[in-house]
């Protein structure tokens, strides 16, 4: 019997539970009449039913079979935005973000501490057969620096596809990059200078704080809510009160939270930002991945006059390694291309080439249809997990697309001592610290839903429950 099978088909009969296929107190197909619809083997039905039992959404009637016993109950409260008053302070980021980097980069034990996306989707092979295809038959080699600005069809294809995220926009004022976190780098570089002040959601993404870091500025946190993201009345305030220069946002299925800012309310920030004057790094790189029915628009669709630079990647809808990824820097474009520049001259055609070609085809969009669902279903296997298996005073946040949760836990946890047992033992979560300049969430971490829930990741995050009661 393969493992898997049983804890793929067990996740199977809760969705269908989930979705009131069957309802409460209805019996379940036979285990016979479930092995031959799935071509599985009565051994494996009998452990999908066991596992069912196990998370309590079934029970056993004797000599009669397996009855629905609960629909999703789901008991966990959203996680609470932090209450610190906000004030700038020097992004001193730990030696862990590198730590953790490296260990998500290794690829060994479970990892649920790294943003990626799942690891079996077949669009990988498409993008192969592209690399070897257009290495073969186009010439990119022996032509001299491809232009500053990057290859002309992609960002074709990329404004054509910016109008769903309600944004018009001309080719030429797109430019690429190696990746989103490149793009970010290159904005924040030219609408700042070292010592400056930028507002940054809390908790953030620590890519964005390492790089404000880096470039000598002061982040000052603005608390975000677990479900319409960052507060504008707390963002008010500190413009009041500090100069701030920038404000960074992962305005659309953030990380580390999931949450989205209302589309009412990128309209309301923009306003406040034109009051201000003052620019917006938006990082879209999770923009595509909804579980809904569409996309929800950018900072960028509400930008009246090129304040806003949006910047993005196919890093989490396809593969970071093609690290392609693309930004729209408004009115700041010549600042931009100067630091792009100076910074790499240009970008390598061949990933460009593959990219246009994947997003001109329909094989983007298929796939795209196909990860949502996907990750729909396995946030929605989360929440079960998560419900069974960690104490009830644990608190989750509910994003509606992404691929990433945030989990607070009570305050005794601490989940930097969590994660270096996880470290010793093969799983890997990213601790709350990561993701704060001023020592906040340490209570809290990250987990990212995307690959499946087979057995060793159940298993892993039942012993991470285990680990936290132990602590209460
Ligand atoms: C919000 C966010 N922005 C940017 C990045 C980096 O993107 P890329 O790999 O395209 O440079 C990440 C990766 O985790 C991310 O989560």
């Amino acid at each position: 019997m393969e493992t898997n099978l049983y804890a793929r088909l067990a996740n199977q009969l809760t969705d269908q539970i989930r979705e009131g296929i069957f309802e409460v107190g209805e019996k379940m197909p036979s285990v016979r009449q479930l092995a031959s619809r799935e071509e599985v083997s009565i051994a494996t039905v009998t452990s999908a039913y066991g596992l069912l039992e196990e998370r309590g959404w079934v029970e056993v009637k004797a000599k009669s079979g397996y009855y629905v016993k609960r629909r999703s109950e789901d008991r966990l409260a959203a996680p609470q935005p932090c209450r610190a008053r906000p004030k700038p302070r020097p992004a001193t980021t730990s030696q862990l973000v590198m730590e953790v980097q490296r260990e998500a980069a290794a690829n060994s034990g479970v990892s649920m501490s790294s943003a990626i996306p799942a690891l079996d989707f077949p669009i990988i092979n498409t993008v192969k057969k592209l690399y070897t295809q257009l290495a073969r038959t186009q010439q990119y080699l022996g032509v001299g620096y491809g232009t500053p600005e990057g290859y002309y069809e992609l960002r074709q294809q990329i404004a054509r596809r910016a109008v769903d995220a309600g944004i018009f926009v001309s080719p030429d004022a797109i430019v690429t990059t190696a990746g989103c976190q490149n793009a970010l780098a290159l904005c924040l570089r030219a609408v700042t200078k070292p010592g400056d002040i930028v507002a940054v959601e809390s908790p953030s993404y620590y890519g964005l704080l390492q790089m404000i870091e880096a470039s000598g500025l002061k982040a000052i946190e603005i608390p975000a809510h677990s479900d319409t993201g960052i507060s504008l009345e707390a963002l008010q305030l500190a413009l009041k009160q500090w100069p701030i220069k920038a404000v960074l946002s992962i305005a659309t299925f953030s990380n580390p939270l999931g949450c989205s800012i209302p589309d009412e309310r990128k309209a309301q920030l923009v306003e406040l930002l034109v009051k201000h004057d003052l620019p917006l790094i938006e990082d879209d790189i999770y923009g595509d991945l909804y579980f809904g029915d569409k996309r929800s628009k950018t900072i960028k669709a509400f930008d009246p006059d090129g304040r806003v630079m949006l910047c993005s990647s196919l890093s989490k809808t396809v593969d970071p390694q093609l690290r392609v990824g693309w930004m729209m820097p408004g009115r700041y474009f010549e600042e931009v291309m100067y630091h792009k520049f100076i910074n790499s001259i240009s970008s390598p055609t061949l990933p460009q080439m593959v990219t246009a070609e994947l997003l001109g085809q329909g094989a983007y969009d298929r796939h795209l249809r196909q990860a949502r669902e996907t990750y729909r279903q396995r946030f929605g296997q989360l929440v079960d997990l998560i419900n069974c298996y960690f104490p009830e005073e644990t608190r989750l946040s509910r994003p509606k697309g992404g691929l990433v949760a945030w989990i607070e836990l009570p305050k005794q946890v601490d989940t930097t001592a969590l994660y270096h047992r996880g470290h010793e033992q093969g799983i890997s979560i990213a601790p709350g610290e990561l993701f704060s300049i001023s020592g906040q969430y340490r209570n809290c971490f990250r987990l990212s839903f995307a690959q499946g829930w087979a057995q060793e990741r159940e298993v892993a995050l039942r012993t991470l429950g285990e680990w936290i009661k132990e602590e209460l």
